[in-house]
């Protein structure tokens, strides 16, 4: 088969959807890219591993063809709460990275996986079941770049038949590697701050609902939509895809029903809660779920129990 290759391999998602990969095709098919952070020794040691920066086309060009990358998952990126303090970073890396990972899989003719988000929506979206064709005009440079990274990929199957697809993640949660400065972070960051001090600060609002999802299934979305035949695809790229909707008191409810006497205070951050007002409260993802069979398998009771599980036995071995 040819390779998969992975970008932002080392992030939050990468450094999971990696090792899933290697485990579904094969170590050696699966090429991890990083950009400077080193990898942990299992993501170095149990496939290729290389650095490559994506705003290099010459670069992202010469690793394709060394290995003969069939399919990109593209998931390099700057995240919304950066990306609002470093917007020109983020336009360079968000689309011209994008841009070269375009170009170079329409010279090699490769399937590219992008992932969009919640962010991609704003002020006039509708915030609740939100529709999966709808207004999109969002007001933070991480939004603008995203709808514009949508736009692209369908641009690209158009007109040069490449085969892009994508998804729009919510906040995703997971206890392997941290967060990489979004806006849902808190839901991640609040399991660590309950399992090391029975005690979180959270820089979101009481009553800030939003979309989420475990990473289990943050993982299956994204194979389950590349191995779909592609005739039963209308969207295409930018699926809606939820798991569950809830606001922090709803998280730290949960929690204490595992760790008794868990506190959460609050100390609002007004740029990541700007950002969080205007992004869905809850996602309609009917069409992911018609067009290539989207079924989260973890609500907000079954992820916490396994998140504060893996969390406590991780702490137990000084990992935390
Ligand atoms: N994590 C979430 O909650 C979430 C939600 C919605 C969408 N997404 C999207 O999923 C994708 C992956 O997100 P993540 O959470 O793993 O992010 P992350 O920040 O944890 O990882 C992104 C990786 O990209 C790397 N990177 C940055 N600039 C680069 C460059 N110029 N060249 C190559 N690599 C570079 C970073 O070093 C980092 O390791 C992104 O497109 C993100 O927008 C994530």
């Amino acid at each position: 088969m040819r390779k998969i290759m992975v970008t932002g391999a080392v992030g939050q998602i990468g450094s999971e959807l990696t090792l899933a990969l290697r485990e579904r095709y094969g170590n050696d098919n699966v090429v991890a890219c990083g950009r400077k952070t080193q990898p942990s020794p299992e993501l170095r040691d149990s496939g290729p591993f290389e650095f490559a920066d994506c705003t290099e086309e010459e670069r992202l060009d010469e690793v394709v063809k060394r290995y003969d990358v069939g399919t990109i998952y593209h998931l390099a990126a700057i995240l919304s709460a950066v990306a609002e303090a470093k917007p020109q970073l983020a336009w360079d890396v968000n689309i011209n990275g994008l841009y070269n990972v375009l170009e170079v899989a329409r010279e090699t003719s490769c399937a590219v996986f992008v992932p969009s988000s919640i962010g991609a929506f704003g002020p006039g979206t509708p915030l609740d079941d939100t529709p999966q064709d709808t207004v999109q005009r969002p007001n933070t440079m991480y939004g603008v770049t995203k709808v514009a990274g949508e736009l692209l990929c369908d641009y690209y199957h158009k007109r040069f038949g490449v085969d892009t697809r994508g998804l729009r993640y919510p906040g995703i949660i997971s206890n392997v590697t941290p967060p990489g400065g979004g806006t849902t972070d808190y839901a991640v960051e609040i399991f660590y701050e309950a399992i090391k001090h029975k005690k979180y600060t959270c820089f979101l609002k009481q009553g800030t609902y939003l979309d989420m999802m475990y990473m289990p299934d943050a993982l299956n979305a994204a194979v389950t939509l590349m191995e779909t035949d592609a005739s039963k695809l209308k969207h295409r790229n930018a699926f809606n895809v939820t798991a569950m909707s809830f606001a922090p008191e709803h998280v730290e409810a949960e929690i204490r029903k595992h760790v008794p006497g868990f506190t959460m205070d609050y100390k609002v951050d007004p740029v990541r809660q700007a950002i969080a007002e205007s992004w869905p409260n809850k996602m309609d993802d009917t069409a992911a779920r018609e067009e290539w069979g989207w079924a989260p398998t973890y609500d907000l009771p079954r992820m916490t129990a396994d998140m504060l599980e893996v969390l406590a036995a991780r702490h137990a071995r000084g990992e935390l």
